[in-house]
């Protein structure tokens, strides 16, 4: 069943009904200012830092759910109604929400009147912008009323939602009705004292009158959906003080049959310096000065409009790096648009605010950001270079890192700390990613501190040294790397052994003495170290690249010895030595990440599809048969029925949800390449398919969240829901997902001299063109494929036979043809 349906050609997808499964969301925003928007208006809008900057408030866990919004109330001869379906919940003649690339349109009809917003960050600006345009669809002349309503937050999201006795005296605004550019409210709780920020909410009207005062508005025991001044049809022209200050402006509309009238409304964030806080001093008036202006730079429909169109030309631009044209729609639609747009908003958000993280609880990732940025690196190289420098930023000089930092200060998490032994080799991820991607080697000579601290900077590569470094020291008694509170799976806590309730499996004291050690960080270290060998060979550090892949060699070996179960390389050593991820147990017998991981790493890895005794293969085969379903493939199995005190959170979840045997999506891809890796494209297309949010849209019923985005997880075989997504949004599935398919199923990925093309897809995809550009080159690729197992592409570049899959880089502005036959 869906609820919807994909318009390419306009880059979005259009909701078709308010009664989605639950509310399907979009990101408007790319810079400082971002909105989350559901597909009935609701979320909030930050600046920066969706915990420290809130304008606006939203009730996570609400009933109904979707509380809190920016709604436009229509009252139209005492028929009270809102177009966004929510809060009023008045039956639509019609209704429609198309979330296309950093917009949203949400347009509702009823009793013959049409209003359609759209919703929108404009580049360059801090605010959010609704332009709106309400239609008599009648045959009559029409009189109606328009409430706007936004409730502002009180600045820090946490705070907001604890200190009320506090809180609940300090709320201030000021209403200018007479504005230059029509009427505004002025949000400026706390600027009185210590801050330096206000928010406006403005109408480019006059307006016919306004309400700041949240009970006033609302009626004191009403919900949103009965808001008391829409019913009266007048504004009560309410001043704040103190309590829960809100904007609302009302618009009275007089139009013909036919007739239409523009609106924009605005709501923005504004900063003042210190000596310039005030217009009015002793009377603690803002000054707006800045607002003005930005008022008056969305003063028209048409300044609004040219705004979104630049945010379209803007789009086109960024997503034109890497597109792809085959006969399969779902194919085309997820590479070309959504897949990539997601991994631009993992770079904007990391894992800090959707409807499944609240905005409040984590920074940035170093793991997680490391990842997130194999995904957009091509889209903003400059961004991704920046964002490198700060992530390596917190690292710490034994090479260890700072699990998060918070991006407002760019400084390490100390609540949550380090230990997480995954995290240095990540690194390495990233910055080979950059370079491989730009051909910048200059960043490895950028001066980067060590915790953020004056004075100790070294140039990155010696970072880089580090991460790998931290590793080799790092390693237990089977020669693998230990895996200190956790490694890539965060709940898998060998060392922890958590008796208390609520306990922090992530933060608390480990027990000493033990060894646990994690043979995922081992692939990861055979397959980053390797990389970071290559990096060193390329700045003429021979030695080092030598012993580099000397150590690599050792663990290589390592897992081949001692972590090898006989049919799937074993998952860890446990605390007492003891392994996980055996056939010898009841239960979590066999982990996707080392499968996935070692594969991709080379480990094991024989002479293609058809050497079915090659630990490759074997393990491959073992993951289809154990961990396939039809909704992709699960993290571990069978799961685990009780808690196990020696493994941690994993067993704290029932069987099948999370990280107990659910579908992970962000290792799945990791299989989806290890497939392609020994040359079974069919297969690794097979399994993209299973968790790719458009190939899943027919069963939008079972799935519950947006058909366009991935979901971190989706409930595993054993879980009750099988098949029901949890999460959407941010997730490193987006990046990982990403690198598979663009290059490793459509096969073009860039290296250090060029471009390696080599597709691997199976037969459903017999014909397709990729159109890539890389350091200012355009590829024109254009491929032949029989899908046959095992078959690697034959290459003409420019109408010329080529040995291996190399395409070196063209000079920047020229155009390459590539043609593939396999
Ligand atoms: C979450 C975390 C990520 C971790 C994963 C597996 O997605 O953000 O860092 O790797 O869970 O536990
Ligand atoms: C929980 C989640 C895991 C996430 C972690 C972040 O352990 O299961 O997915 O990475 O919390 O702190």
């Amino acid at each position: 069943m869906r609820f919807g349906h994909f318009d390419d050609e306009a880059r979005e997808y259009v909701v078709t009904t308010p009664h989605t499964p639950y509310p399907w969301i979009n990101y408007l925003g790319s810079e400082r200012f971002f909105s989350l928007l559901s597909h009935q208006a609701g979320g909030y809008s930050f600046y920066r830092d969706a915990k420290m900057r809130r304008l606006t408030r939203y009730r996570y866990n609400n009933i109904p759910a979707d509380t809190g919004g920016r709604y436009l109330y229509v009252n139209d001869g005492g028929d009270v109604w809102t177009p966004s379906w929510l809060p009023v919940k008045a039956d639509l003649d019609h209704f429609e929400a198309r979330h296309g690339l950093g917009y949203s349109r949400i347009t509702g009809e009823r009793g013959g009147l049409r209003v359609a917003t759209t919703f929108f960050v404009p580049l360059g600006e801090d605010a959010e912008v609704q332009r709106v345009a309400v239609t008599n669809t009648s045959d009559a002349e029409k009189t109606v009323t328009l409430f706007s309503f936004v409730e502002f937050c009180l600045w820090n999201a946490q705070d907001d939602q604890t200190n009320y006795q506090r809180n609940l005296s300090i709320g201030e605004v000021e209403v200018e009705q007479d504005g230059p550019h029509g009427s505004a409210i002025f949000h400026k709780t706390e600027y009185r004292e210590r801050r330096d920020h206000y928010a406006v909410f403005g109408v480019n009207t006059r307006a016919d009158g306004f309400d700041t005062d949240r009970d006033t508005f609302v009626g004191a025991y009403n919900s949103l959906g009965e808001a008391a001044v829409p019913r009266a049809g007048v504004s009560a022209d309410s001043v704040a003080s103190g309590w829960y200050p809100i904007g609302s402006h009302s618009v009275r509309v007089t139009l013909a049959p036919g007739e239409t009238r523009d609106l924009v409304y605005v709501l923005g964030y504004l900063e003042n310096a210190q000596d310039e806080k005030w217009a009015d001093d002793a009377h603690q008036v803002v000054n707006k000065e800045k607002a003005h202006a930005l008022l008056g730079r969305f003063a028209t429909a048409e300044q609004a409009d040219a705004a979104v169109e630049a945010l379209q030309t803007y789009w086109t631009e960024l997503l034109s790096t890497y597109s792809v044209r085959s006969d399969d729609e779902k194919l085309d639609r997820m590479v070309n648009i959504w897949n990539q747009y997601q991994c631009m908003v993992t770079f904007n958000m990391s894992r800090s605010a959707s409807y499944f993280e609240t905005g409040i609880g984590r920074g940035m990732g170093f793991r997680d950001s490391n990842q997130d940025l194999l995904g957009f690196v091509h889209l903003v190289p400059e961004r991704a270079r920046e964002r490198i420098i700060d992530i390596a930023s917190t690292q710490f000089e034994d090479g260890s890192a700072y699990h998060q930092y918070q991006p407002l200060t760019k400084r390490g998490n100390n609540d949550i700390g380090s230990g997480f032994n995954d995290d240095p080799l990540w690194l390495i991820a990233g910055v080979a990613g950059y370079v491989k991607e730009t051909g910048d080697f200059s960043i490895l000579d950028e001066p980067v501190p060590f915790d953020n601290e004056p004075g100790s900077e070294v140039p990155l590569f010696e970072h880089l040294t580090r991460s790998f470094d931290f590793t080799v020291n790092n390693r237990g008694p089977h020669g693998l790397p230990l895996i200190g509170r956790a490694d890539w799976n965060d709940c898998l806590n060998l060392n922890c052994f958590s008796t208390e309730p609520g306990e922090s499996f992530q933060t608390t004291e480990n027990q000493a003495g033990g060894h646990a050690e994690s043979v995922f960080i081992a692939a990861q270290f055979v397959l980053y170290g390797e990389q970071y060998a290559e990096l060193a060979e390329r700045r003429g550090l021979t030695e080092v690249a030598s012993q580099a892949r000397k150590v690599v060699g050792e663990v290589r070996e390592a897992v081949m010895e001692h972590a090898w179960d006989g049919r799937w390389f074993l998952r860890a050593y446990d605390f007492y030595g003891n392994p996980v991820g055996t056939d010898a147990k009841p239960e979590g017998k066999i982990w996707i990440e080392p499968q996935g991981f070692a594969v991709m790493a080379g480990i094991g890895v024989g002479e293609g599809p058809d050497d079915v005794e090659a630990p490759a293969i074997q393990a491959l085969d073992a993951v289809d048969e154990m961990l396939g379903t039809p909704h992709g493939l699960v993290l571990q199995y069978p799961a685990y029925t009780t808690y196990q005190i020696e493994l941690g959170e994993v067993s704290t979840y029932p069987p099948g949800y999370k990280e107990n045997g659910g579908i992970f999506c962000h290792n799945n891809p990791w299989v989806i390449i290890a497939e392609t890796v020994v040359g079974r494209g069919d297969k690794a297309f097979d399994y993209y398919k299973r968790i790719t949010p458009a190939y899943r849209e027919d069963i939008s019923d079972v799935h519950k969240l947006e058909p366009y985005v991935y979901a971190q997880m989706i409930a595993g075989k054993q879980a009750p829901r099988a098949g029901e997504a949890k999460n959407s949004w941010l997730t490193g599935t987006a990046a990982w997902n990403f690198v598979a398919v663009s290059q490793y199923l459509l096969g073009v990925r860039p290296d250090y001299d060029g471009l390696v093309v080599d597709p691997q897809i199976g037969p459903d995809v017999p014909s397709f063109t990729v159109t890539r550009v890389a350091r200012g080159a355009t590829y024109e690729i254009t491929v032949t494929n029989s899908g046959a197992r095992g078959s690697r592409g034959a290459l003409v570049v420019d109408g010329t036979p080529v040995e291996g899959n190399h395409v070196p880089y063209a000079p920047a502005g020229s155009t390459v043809r590539v043609e593939v036959t396999l």
